[in-house]
């Protein structure tokens, strides 16, 4: 393996290595395996679970990594290509990436959708500028429209909880005083569909995903057995449903207009997820890859409940990332 950066590069069986993999780490754990090998974190966004579990699972395997936060305390990193550079980037990534590289085995990238143009950020113009610019092993920590990590940690949930293969799956818009990128929705979305689920995509008017990200989903469940939909009637969808996984995500009937999207999501405040949500759903379990607002998108109710997920998803991160590793680093310097 030389990259991880989208579920999608890889077979089935391949996935499912990699998850067979984490659980052996978890089990058995290598302590030398990356002895001497050093991973470069690039963080444009902020993140808590993703920074420190790969910081954990580098030392875990015997490695180490250096984290750059670029602006903080580095120099601030342009990413646009062509542009005059008299603002308050010093740097352009076109030198910085490489340099850096250049110091580690591997780099991760965490950059953010720009949230103006969407066909722009479903083209992954600013990863994939920088991910052309690096030939060592390359880690997506979360790009505008990917986070194939999370994807990743949150499949080993399903199969840690034992969620039937072909379960249904319900990936519910939640409430979020702002917008925020699409990247977990379209990642969760493709996991549960390269799994086999029956996903439901639930939404009120105005957020439905973008018909790329939809199409993609529903390739992905034609091979293996699942099936993909989408719905704005709550009942339905969770009625006998084993999963529902929160997301909060930006308006796509005018994205990147912030007061369009202020508009609509105003009416919304009622999408915070609480118990009364699973009236037909008894079993269901809730999942959200964090952080979530309290009782904004899902109630103290819900989260504080047997039914949540949430700690094992971010627990997951660690053990799904150090078989990455393991593989990206390992294999290629066994
Ligand atoms: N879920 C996730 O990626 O968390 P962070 O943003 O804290 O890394």
């Amino acid at each position: 393996m030389k990259r991880f950066v989208d579920l999608g590069d890889f077979e089935r069986d391949e996935l499912l290595s990699l998850l067979e993999l984490a659980r052996r780490l978890q089990r058995q754990p290598e302590p030398r395996a990356l002895a001497g090998k050093l991973m470069g974190l690039v963080f444009f966004n902020p993140s808590l679970r993703t920074l420190a579990s790969f910081q954990a699972a580098m030392v875990r395997l015997g490695g180490s990594a250096l984290v750059i936060n670029p602006g903080q305390g580095s120099w601030q990193l342009e990413t646009r290509a062509g542009v005059v550079m008299d603002g308050a980037a010093a740097e352009h990534v076109r030198e910085g990436i490489p340099a850096l590289a250049s110091y580690c085995d591997a780099l991760g990238i965490r950059i953010f959708a720009e949230g103006r143009d969407l066909e722009s950020d479903l083209a992954e113009v600013s990863f994939n500028s920088m991910a052309s610019l690096i030939d060592k092993p390359l880690v997506n920590l979360e790009s505008a429209m990917n986070h194939p990590c999370q994807a990743l940690a949150d499949w080993k949930t399903l199969d840690d909880l034992a969620v039937p293969r072909g379960g249904r799956f319900v990936l519910s818009w939640a409430y979020h005083p702002r917008a925020l990128p699409l990247a977990v929705p379209a990642a969760a979305l493709h996991m549960a569909a390269l799994r086999g689920m029956e996903v439901i995509v639930l939404r009120p008017e105005g957020f439905a995903l973008p018909a790329a990200i939809m199409e993609r989903a529903r390739r992905a469940a034609a091979s293996s057995g699942g099936s993909v939909r989408e719905t704005s009637e709550r009942a339905e969808a969770l009625s006998g449903a084993d999963v529902l996984y929160v997301k909060e995500w930006g308006t796509t009937a005018c994205y990147g207009d912030a007061a369009g999207d202020a508009l609509l999501r105003s009416a919304l405040t009622g999408w915070c997820v609480r118990n009364d949500w699973f009236a037909a759903a008894p079993a269901c379990r809730v999942m959200h890859c964090l952080p979530v607002r309290r009782n904004t998108a899902i109630a103290d109710e819900v989260l504080d409940s047997a039914r949540s997920a949430v700690q094992r998803e971010a627990a997951n991160r660690l053990p799904v990332q150090m078989a990455v590793l393991h593989q990206l680093l390992r294999s290629a310097n066994p």
